[in-house]
């Protein structure tokens, strides 16, 4: 049967369900919707909330920008973006100085994948331009974006729109290197990584000396690192961005979601200074940008939230907080079919298993990972469902559990206390 929705309402919508809530408000780490139920966001909306919703010196400083100017397009530059870009790289590993303004998450990725090529076409080495990715990554839904991501059931139905980018296993500089020399060095442009998976396997971390690996092997083959921190940034893991976790400078950087903690769309890449200078030691402009990008309303907004986290020191919380969410969800594993519970900072994430001490999967068309979101949704609790297949793209089911920093322990107390009920309810009817 055809899904329209509610009867009169013209949305098209992103997938069938029975009923949408409808949002009216949200305070701090709870959101409201119109019939007066309350949820918990233990998960950010997708992580993206940093310092809780309805703040109000946010709302102030929107209402104040709004009264000068909301949109100035490329002939300008403006006070807000001029301070945000300061703000943003003063955060940023050292020596990545130059903010490229965007709107979302893909476009960061996507403009990250074009500085890259314009890096290589103004060095005199315009044979590369293949990007390197992981499966089960995820980069973004915009063709240039999908082409780099590894969500094989998010690419299917447009396979034959992308690009002919090589993707290697998650965490493996062996695989690396070999892609590096069957594809040849000449025609590779970048390798995209994030730091620590997102919503394809939340909380993933690499092993300790990955990325230095990753940094020596992309040196040694002309190849720039973009790191994907649009997940990860503005202090999610505890740190300013994920990278800092280890210590290695990449070349670009592609950032969104808590930069405005949800106030406004924008995103931002930023890139080396090198790169930056290399492009524009010769070429007259880099050609790309959106209508939005750098828009004054929304710098204005990011750069209040910044400074919001940085007067509540909102990264240092969010790292002591995270302690505290994983030591409560380690006492999920022992339900039986919880397998792994794992995190950094404020992004931690849950893998069942059908056999948790095996690691046996349960069968895709259970829907288990969505049977546990129901379960926790009807109990007031918003949790994420991971991406289908984590493990080869079909199978593997998990949770994401990531509040915004502002999270109070009796909060985290809840997610866990709800989410621990979920899988019971769910354990019972497999
Ligand atoms: C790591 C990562 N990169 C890029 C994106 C794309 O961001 P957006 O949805 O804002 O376009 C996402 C979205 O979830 C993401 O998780």
């Amino acid at each position: 049967m055809v899904h329209r929705g509610e009867p009169g309402e013209r949305i098209f919508h992103r997938a069938r369900r029975d009923r949408w809530p409808r949002i009216s408000h949200g305070r701090g780490c709870y959101l409201y919707d119109t019939e007066g139920m309350a949820y918990l966001d233990a998960c950010a909306g997708v992580h993206v909330v940093s310092i809780g919703h309805g703040v109000e010196e946010i709302a102030e400083a929107m209402s104040e920008q709004a009264r000068k100017i909301t949109f100035a397009y490329g002939q300008f530059i403006s006070q807000p973006q001029i301070d945000l870009a300061r703000k943003i790289t003063d955060l940023a590993p050292e020596g990545m100085s130059r903010v490229f303004f965007v709107s979302g998450g893909s476009e960061a990725t996507e403009a990250a994948m074009k500085i890259a090529r314009k890096y290589h076409v103004e060095s005199g080495n315009p044979s590369k331009y293949k990007v390197i990715s992981c499966w089960q990554s995820w980069h973004g839904n915009t063709i240039g974006a999908l082409s780099m991501s590894g969500r094989s059931a998010w690419r299917k139905d447009y396979t034959p729109y992308l690009l002919d980018f090589p993707h290697i296993s998650q965490h493996s500089t062996d695989e690396l290197e070999r892609e590096i020399l069957q594809v040849g060095a000449e025609y590779i442009s970048a390798f995209i990584v994030e730091p620590i998976l997102g919503t394809s396997s939340a909380g993933l971390a690499p092993p300790d000396d990955y990325f230095r690996t990753v940094r020596d092997i992309c040196d040694h083959y002309g190849i720039l690192l973009i790191v994907d921190e649009v997940v990860t940034g503005y202090g999610r893991t505890g740190v300013n961005f994920g990278i800092d976790h280890w210590g290695v400078v990449p070349d670009l950087m592609a950032t969104g979601k808590g930069l405005s903690s949800g106030y406004t769309p924008i995103a931002a890449t930023l890139a080396r200074d090198e790169i930056y200078d290399t492009i524009y030691e010769t070429a007259p402009a880099f050609a790309h940008g959106h209508t939005y990008g750098g828009n004054p309303l929304s710098c204005a907004t990011a750069l209040a939230v910044q400074e919001y986290v940085e007067n509540h020191d909102l990264v240092a919380r969010c790292a002591e907080m995270g302690e505290a969410l994983l030591d409560q969800l380690q006492a999920l594993t022992g339900l039986s079919m919880v397998r792994t519970v794992r995190g950094k900072g404020l992004l931690c994430g849950v893998e069942f298993a059908a056999d948790a001490e095996r690691g046996t999967t349960f069968d895709p068309s259970l829907g288990v990972t969505g049977r546990v979101v129901r379960e926790a949704f009807e109990r007031g609790v918003l949790i994420m469902p991971g991406a289908p297949g984590p493990l080869d793209g079909v199978n593997g089911d998990h949770v994401a559990i990531s509040p915004p920093y502002t999270v109070t322990e009796d909060e985290i107390v809840r997610i866990a206390t709800v989410l621990g009920e979920a899988v019971e309810a769910v354990e019972r009817t497999l």
